[in-house]
């Protein structure tokens, strides 16, 4: 740190040289966050100051993540769901297996997860010390394989995984088929929709994936994504409220006395951000978000095929796969673990930005 300040004007240039360094969204097919949308930058601004890990000092943003918790829970069809707002899907998933293993102790806890889930529950395993244990997707199909996953199964096994809008290849592991596999072996059921969440109700006939079905324990959903919050916002909702409590422990000093979260300090902004969408665009907004990001997902998939591109899969999600080929500089797209080209259609890859790329590829052929 220098002795002496210096002026606004130059604190904020040094920035914008930074940020100018940064990619810009008009190029990034890569990621699942994207442009805040307006009203949450808004919103985020009057919450800047406030701090969810003392809520009684912040009633306020504390009743504002309490009602995010509830409007979700309601859209995925649960009934007085409890949870609470975490820095993103990888907390959402530490703790949702942190709330299993208590709930069915044994010494060499283990969970079975699709393998395609996200490398969050690798470092779930290294910080809890639970084996995470990987079962094979359906031929082709990218979900799990819920017979091999039933043959993971042992004393010791605490949760099962589905996810719902898998990482890689956008596609919806067979929820009810997990839940009743849990339900079998009287254990948790955790689903990951970190990106799903807010992609999957607002389709044409979803599949199966949330409190509606039997068994499900509890669901990962991130505003930061589909929900075009600020960044970070994730969640945790929980069928059973109580459970949470399982995580408490004792916070003498604040306005609460007890903590359940993982992370201490949390901002109230990005979840006022996130609330402030969800009231805004309403179901219909958000159906309107979504069926426009599949539009352009068909879009993309058109003119690929088109220029001879192969699909890995039909698009169930926005997210296409295809397979690996030379891209046109500049444009950030992402790999699967198996090698294939990933685009990840969010809001921000508006109509223009794909014909853009496409115009870009055009000139590659
Ligand atoms: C399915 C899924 N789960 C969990 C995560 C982790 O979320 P975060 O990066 O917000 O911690 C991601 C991130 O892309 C994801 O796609």
């Amino acid at each position: 740190m220098n002795e002496k300040g210096c002026s606004r004007e130059e604190v904020l240039a040094l920035l914008a040289g930074y940020r100018a360094r940064d990619c810009p969204h008009s190029h990034i097919l890569s990621s699942m966050c994207t442009v805040p949308h307006e009203i949450a930058l808004s919103a985020h601004e009057l919450f800047t100051a406030t701090n969810l890990g003392d809520p009684g000092l912040f009633p306020g943003a504390a009743e504002i993540e309490r009602m995010l918790i509830s409007e979700l829970g309601s859209l995925l069809h649960g009934i007085n769901i409890g949870g609470y707002a975490t820095s993103g899907g990888t907390e959402a998933n530490i703790q949702a297996v942190r709330i299993a293993a208590k709930l069915h102790p044994t010494e060499k806890p283990n969970i079975v997860v699709p393998a395609s889930a996200h490398f969050s529950f690798d470092k779930t395993s290294d910080l809890l010390g639970v084996e995470v244990r990987y079962a094979p997707y359906k031929k082709g199909e990218y979900v799990v394989d819920t017979e091999a996953m039933s043959h993971l199964i042992d004393k010791n096994t605490v949760a099962l995984a589905a996810v719902a809008g898998n990482t890689e290849y956008g596609v919806i592991d067979d929820v009810p088929a997990v839940a009743k596999l849990a339900q079998e072996h009287d254990i948790s059921c955790h689903v990951d929709a970190a990106f799903g969440g807010l992609v999957i109700p607002f389709l044409k006939n979803p599949a199966p994936f949330d409190f509606a079905v039997d068994g499900v324990s509890s669901v990962t959903l991130d505003p930061h994504k589909m929900g075009m919050s600020t960044i970070p916002c994730g969640t945790l909702l929980l069928r059973e409220p109580e459970t949470l409590k399982l995580l408490s422990v004792d916070s003498p000093y604040l306005t609460v006395k007890t903590s359940f979260t993982l992370t201490g300090t949390r901002s109230g902004a990005d979840v006022a951000g996130a609330y402030a969408v969800i009231r805004y665009l309403g179901r219909e907004g958000f159906r309107d978000v979504v069926s426009g990001c599949m539009e352009n997902t068909r879009r993309l998939v058109s003119g690929m095929e088109a220029f001879g591109y192969r699909k890995v899969l039909e698009p169930i999600m926005n997210l296409a796969v295809f397979e690996y080929a030379e891209m046109p500089e500049g444009w950030k797209i992402s790999r699967t673990r198996a090698g294939h080209l990933r685009f990840v259609m969010m809001p921000h890859v508006t109509r223009d930005v794909v014909e853009n790329f496409l115009d870009d590829l055009s000139r590659m052929q």
